[in-house]
């Protein structure tokens, strides 16, 4: 995780951001405290990436690269603005002991658009989306660096941009996701491959519920998202609550700001 020390919205690279609403960067760095502090009392180790005046988005410490058994596949980001940010957590993968870093040739936007789930069909999958950041080239490179089936799914709304604020993984073999999202082809897929899916409306995909992270057990996610918590909770989950009302001017919310390490 990375705090919003710097966070501002000075530019627009989604529909979320308006550079004519005001931020609050105390109150983004409190409530992102309030997030970083209830992972740990889960029972996470929590690694702070320091925050570089002029990348206003590192606070979206996701997108920075996306790993699996300690391989690293590098992310490269799509707009000018944020280009700067992979380097930073290229120097973090870099340090840690036995992982590999593979840079990427293709653009990918690191955890926005990879979601793996360890033990699903038969095995450890990937979930990768594209359409707006992420190339579908991006995809089979992953496949290659990360030796894990990949499968492609295309993202047709630009409200949910990312793969990640339209599905999330839940357990080993479970997701959440809201179809709509999804090109009708890709809905298929989905539909096919995952029939046990907790299945989430248009609400809950904009109030960034989806943008979770899940133990397996404990899911942590947007306060907002209070209708989706009930069907989590429905499902066998234990919904964790969390504001983060600052972040979500910039297109963002708890996943995003969380980059998952499987050493
Ligand atoms: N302002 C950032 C962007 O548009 C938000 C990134 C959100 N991160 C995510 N993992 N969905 O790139």
């Amino acid at each position: 995780m990375s705090p919003p020390e710097h966070f501002v919205v000075e530019y627009a690279i989604n529909p979320w951001m308006d550079v004519s609403t005001p931020v609050d960067t105390e109150l983004a760095v409190k409530q992102w405290e309030g997030l970083r502090e209830t992972l740990v009392r889960l029972g996470h180790q929590v690694h702070v990436l320091p925050p570089q005046p002029g990348l206003p988005d590192m606070v979206y410490a996701a997108n920075g690269a996306f790993c699996v058994d300690g391989v690293v596949y590098g992310a490269r980001f799509k707009y000018a603005q944020r280009i700067a940010e992979a380097a930073e957590h290229r120097r973090f993968y870099e340090q840690q002991q036995g992982w590999t870093f593979v840079a990427p040739g293709e653009t990918n936007e690191g955890e926005g658009d990879f979601a793996y789930l360890p033990d699903a069909l038969g095995g450890g999958v990937i979930l990768a989306g594209h359409g707006f950041r992420t190339e579908v080239a991006a995809h089979s490179e992953a496949q290659e660096v990360l030796g894990r089936p990949v499968i492609s799914l295309r993202l047709v709304d630009p409200r949910f941009y990312h793969l990640d604020v339209a599905l999330a993984s839940l357990d080993d073999r479970t997701i959440v996701y809201y179809p709509g999202a999804f090109s009708a082809a890709s809905q298929a897929v989905l539909a096919q491959l995952f029939p046990d899916a907790v299945v989430a409306d248009e609400q809950d995909a904009l109030s960034f519920g989806l943008n979770l992270v899940s133990d397996g057990r404990n899911v942590v996610l947007n306060s907002d998202a209070t209708a989706l918590a009930a069907k989590l909770r429905q499902a066998g989950y234990v919904p964790v609550p969390v504001e983060l009302t600052e972040l979500k001017k910039g297109g963002g919310s708890v996943k995003c700001c969380i980059a998952e390490l499987r050493p």
